[in-house]
């Protein structure tokens, strides 16, 4: 079975309380089921990871690295200063793309950089929790499998 890693870090495990203005009402159990469901007409599962440290998603990354097909990352605030995490996502050996349920680009200055979204083969912003599902279609697109 094809694993795709689904990674959220710093304050997105309360998807569906936290500002739902800005970030919909889906929780993230909504999103990883909606991403379940994208992906396994091809034989693929998620695997979904989130922790509010940094540290603890560098792990996951680490122990992610040899037996997932890809990933989807939202690195949440990480995506301003999260080197570490920048680092870690250099040496996954798969396709990942980065997502924000928010148009960062439409919100404050400080959210207007990506240390991470140099390294992704794509970024995906503004369109909700739908944009997790259209990473998934892309990263299936991509054939991450045979990366
Ligand atoms: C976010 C955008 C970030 O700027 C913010 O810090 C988040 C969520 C998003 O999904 O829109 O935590 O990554």
């Amino acid at each position: 079975m094809s694993v795709l890693l689904l990674l959220n870090g710093p304050n997105l495990g309360i998807l569906g309380e936290r500002e739902p203005e800005i970030y919909g009402t889906d929780t993230l159990a909504d999103i990883e089921k909606a991403v379940a469901a994208e992906i396994a007409p091809a034989g693929w599962e998620v695997r979904p990871v989130q922790h509010d440290g940094e540290g603890e998603l560098i792990g996951a990354i680490h122990r992610n690295r040899h037996d997932t097909v890809g990933a989807i990352v939202n690195p949440g605030a990480l995506m301003m200063a999260g080197w570490g995490l920048r680092d870690a996502l250099a040496a996954y050996l798969r396709p990942w793309i980065e997502v924000h349920l928010s148009n960062v680009w439409a919100r404050e200055q400080f959210r207007h950089e990506s240390v991470i979204a140099p390294l992704a083969s794509g970024v995906v912003v503004g369109l909700g929790a739908y944009g997790y599902v259209l990473a998934a279609r892309a990263l299936l697109h991509l054939g991450a499998g045979d990366a």
